[in-house]
């Protein structure tokens, strides 16, 4: 049997082409059966698993530790799960190492860390620590790369927590790729599955993503693993956000927020500092929203400046949201809000990077419109969330409870929102609901 390495696609016999994903020279033969490590079942039983009622099934309630850091634990559900494998991804750069080696500090106080890393000697890992008043005791560290050696220096040591950077420089001399393919993450995530499986070990991995959704990435792994977290954020500034995308020991709409300094990464409490650093306080012509990135709910900051124009046909450009929406929600600002916006030239922009697809964001965008318009600021502490139909009513949106949570975790204390959602959905405490039934009532209850 052959197969690809890039996408699995399996063959009969050898050929230069894969006839599924079209990649070149990634066929290869299978390895002999009695060399592949196959996946342990979940129960650690002997023999073929057999199916028992459920009634039956042991459970103790699972351990959990705290890892130190108060915005990695939130993101994991409240600490690491013992025995557990959580991927930590995120682009090259971004501080998934520092991150991983920060928590060995608290970790080592109670159990006995190993560190292996495949992308640094451990010299400058020692050097790395030291900067970030990492203590060692209890740490161990490995520059290895071969799976093998690393499965036989944990069953040795026997660790309680593994951490593996990064996933792509790690491989198994039995396959005949090169480390960082499908094939090879795939095979060393499952080897590094059974550890934490089989030994109870609590095994962290790290993952390159890079800018266009990873191929050989974390993307691939998340259906093996029991947590996916990314560590995002933009280079240009110090800030980072935890999220997590999956998780099977807790909530998944959980952020951590943390800044990258001179000693390494701190915890922000208060995320909403952190958006509102930079926003303009009492500024026309921005409003805040959330969006669900996936399953993630995200704060926005829309911001928009209308202008009289001075051309026979007004200018508009739209970054990070769809151009012909911008359109659209300035004829509805005209004929049902009542604004004579024709004649302006609309300069749309969102904060961050961000490109808000969602018609969720809609009711933020028209609202910072109408502010830039009249010259008029939107309060501070508001958001606004709904989709704005053609006739200036306001439609629910999905997911109305998990995007108010996020606003008010985030310190608002008021937010727009359409009347027939709102009067399913309760408001977290402290979050004040303003139910409007479309675009002129939002703006008479603003400006
Ligand atoms: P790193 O953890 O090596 O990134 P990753 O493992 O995700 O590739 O972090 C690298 C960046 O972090 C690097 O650009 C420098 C910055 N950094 C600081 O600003 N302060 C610090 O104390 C450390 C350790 C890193
Ligand atoms: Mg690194």
């Amino acid at each position: 049997m052959f197969y690809c390495t890039e996408c699995g696609n399996e063959l009969p016999k050898w050929a230069g082409q894969c006839p599924a994903c079209k990649a070149w020279n990634t066929i290869v033969e299978r390895p002999a059966e009695g060399k592949r490590r196959t996946a342990a079942p979940a129960s650690s039983g002997q023999g073929p698993a057999r199916p028992k009622p459920m009634a039956e099934v042991e459970t103790s309630r699972e351990l959990r530790f705290a890892t130190g850091m108060k915005e990695l634990d939130r993101v994991l559900g409240g600490g690491a799960v013992q025995g557990s494998l959580v991927l930590v991804g995120g682009a090259p750069g971004i501080g998934k190492s520092t991150l991983m080696l920060q928590i060995c500090d608290n970790l080592c106080r109670f159990a006995k860390v190993l560190y292996v890393s495949g992308e640094e000697s451990e010299r400058q890992i020692k050097l790395r620590a030291e900067r970030l008043r990492v203590r060692g005791e209890g740490l161990y560290l490995l520059a290895e790369t071969d799976l093998e050696s690393v499965v036989e220096a944990v069953n040795e040591l026997q660790p309680d927590v593994l951490i593996v950077d990064s996933i792509q420089t790690m491989y198994n001399g039995d396959l005949s790729t090169a480390p960082g393919s499908i094939g090879q993450v795939k095979d060393c995530t499952m080897a590094l599955m059974q550890l934490a499986k089989g030994q109870g070990v609590t095994v962290f991995v790290i993952g390159h993503v890079n800018k266009e959704g990873s191929i050989a990435g974390p993307k691939v792994l998340e259906h093996m693993v029991d947590c996916v977290l990314y560590f995002e954020g933009e280079q240009q500034n110090s800030y980072r956000i935890l999220r997590a995308a999956k998780n099977r020991f807790g909530a998944t709409n959980e952020i951590g927020v943390f800044e990258m300094g001179d000693g390494g990464l701190s915890e922000v409490p208060n995320p909403s500092e952190m958006l509102l650093s930079g926003r303009p306080q009492d500024t026309p012509g921005t409003c805040v929203t959330c969006v669900m990135e996936g399953v993630r709910p995200v704060l926005a900051e829309v911001q928009a400046l209308l202008a009289p124009t001075s051309f026979n046909v007004p200018r508009r450009t739209a970054n990070g949201f769809d151009f012909n929406r911008t359109n659209l929600l300035l004829a509805v600002l005209e004929k049902r809000g009542g604004l004579m916006v024709s004649t302006c030239d609309a300069y749309i922009n969102v904060i961050g990077g961000l490109f808000l697809d969602e018609p969720a964001a809609d009711l933020a965008m028209v609202v910072a419109m109408a502010s830039s318009f009249r010259d008029r600021p939107v309060p501070g502490d508001l958001a606004a969330v709904g989709e704005v139909g053609l006739t200036g009513e306001l439609r629910s949106v999905n997911a109305l409870g998990q995007r108010l949570s996020e606003v008010h975790r985030l310190g608002f204390t008021k937010c727009l929102v359409p009347a027939r959602a709102g009067a399913k959905v309760e408001a977290p405490d402290g979050l004040q609901l303003i139910k409007v039934h479309n675009i002129r009532e939002a703006l008479a209850v603003l400006m």
